[in-house]
């Protein structure tokens, strides 16, 4: 087994988790050779939301369409791999199981080490892809379809949770909240560019509090506020205006996502803060987080658009961290839907300082 001391260690990664089949050469977890993303939007479009066995059907019939194009275009072939990470949950059961599947196959083909690899270790990940000096400690939120996950990042896959969402993920509520508007799917960025014409402060959604667990999120008493103005137009006949709705939605989200990161800074005393996943690509998040992090001298780091939503690159970074430390997952390697975030999970608590296990 190869140590981060000796030679470089190569790594095909693959993502197959949600609504992106995805595919990628990465070399030492900072460094992208080739990323192969087929997206399936233009289908889930047409139904306004992923449809689970349409989403399996396209990763079969796409992923080793992706896997070749990877490789040709990193100009390798498998049998230079030094391991193949893949996406093994959470997720979508039947299109992680493409991915996993695939992935046993092609190591066991020419007897590559096989490394299972957490979709939000992934996303976390995508960061050292983005600033390749980037060392942990950090402070990180991990928001998107499916995870909203306020983490403190103490090592390379060390992550303490000190919040999560208790209802809707910070990009379910986008894509309900579009949904309800009628605009398209995947809602985030629909409103994203709806809000560019809206009033942020047409409208004073609330923003949930929870008593005792003061880094846990809530989303669903916003998105209830939302879908109550809209019936209240349309009982009183109304028109909707959709731009301030969505404008004043999306403050609402990003005031409550950036309060939590900087009151955390500043409680757990990180001077680096980063944002991660779908919802990162957010204008309004991004803007207001630098900005904040800015007033209190903390480092910003946000990844790239392609970077932020589902990749397989982020993957084989977090794959190769996983590869160093020698972890290695065996062909009984299944999907897990629910798979939780490492061993070291702890859930901190306002009034138990320390954390306590969760
Ligand atoms: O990370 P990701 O690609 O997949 C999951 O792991 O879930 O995130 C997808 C989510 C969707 O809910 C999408 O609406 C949201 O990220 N999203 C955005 C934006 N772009 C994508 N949310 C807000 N603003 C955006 N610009
Ligand atoms: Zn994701």
């Amino acid at each position: 087994m190869k140590t981060a001391e000796e030679s470089s260690v190569t790594l095909l990664a693959i993502e197959s988790s949600c609504d992106e089949t995805a595919a990628a050469v990465v070399r030492d977890g900072r460094r992208i050779l080739s990323d192969i993303i087929y997206s399936q939007i233009k289908t889930h479009t047409l139904y306004g939301g992923v449809v689970p066995e349409i989403a399996s059907r396209q990763h079969v019939e796409k992923i080793s369409i992706c896997v070749r194009r990877a490789l040709d275009e990193a100009g390798l072939s498998l049998a230079d791999m030094d391991g193949v990470a893949v996406t093994c949950g959470p997720g979508l059961v039947g299109a992680l199981l493409v991915g996993v599947s695939f992935a046993k196959a092609a190591a066991y083909s020419v007897g590559l080490p096989l490394i299972g690899v957490h979709h939000i270790d992934g996303h976390i990940s995508a960061l050292y892809l983005e600033k390749p000096e980037l060392q942990p400690p950090f402070l990180c939120l991990v928001a998107s379809g499916g995870h909203s996950h306020l983490v403190l990042v103490r090592d390379y896959g060390i992550y303490e949770i000190l919040g999560q969402t208790r209802d809707d993920a910070a990009g379910e509520a986008f894509d309900k909240v579009a949904r309800a508007l009628g605009l398209p799917y995947p809602g985030g960025p629909s409103i994203d560019r709806a809000a560019a014409e809206g009033d942020p402060h047409a409208y004073d959604f609330p923003q949930a509090k929870i008593d005792g667990a003061s880094y846990d999120f809530s989303f669903s008493g916003l998105k209830s506020a939302v879908l109550n103005e809209l019936n209240r137009c349309q009982m009183s006949g109304e028109s909707v205006r959709t731009a301030d709705i969505a404008a004043s939605f999306q403050r609402a989200v990003v005031e409550v996502l950036v309060e939590h990161l900087t009151r955390a800074a500043e409680e757990f005393g990180m001077k680096t803060v980063a944002i991660a996943g779908g919802v990162a690509s957010n204008s309004c998040l991004r803007r207001t987080a630098e900005e904040a992090c800015g007033e209190r001298g903390l480092t910003f780091i946000c990844p790239g658009p392609r970077l932020c939503t589902d990749n397989a690159a982020m993957i084989g970074s977090a794959g190769y961290y996983a590869y160093i430390r020698g972890v290695r997952s065996d062909l009984s390697l299944n999907a897990q839907p629910n798979l939780p975030l490492g061993t070291r999970e702890r859930r901190y608590h306002a009034n138990l300082k320390g954390g306590v296990s969760a």
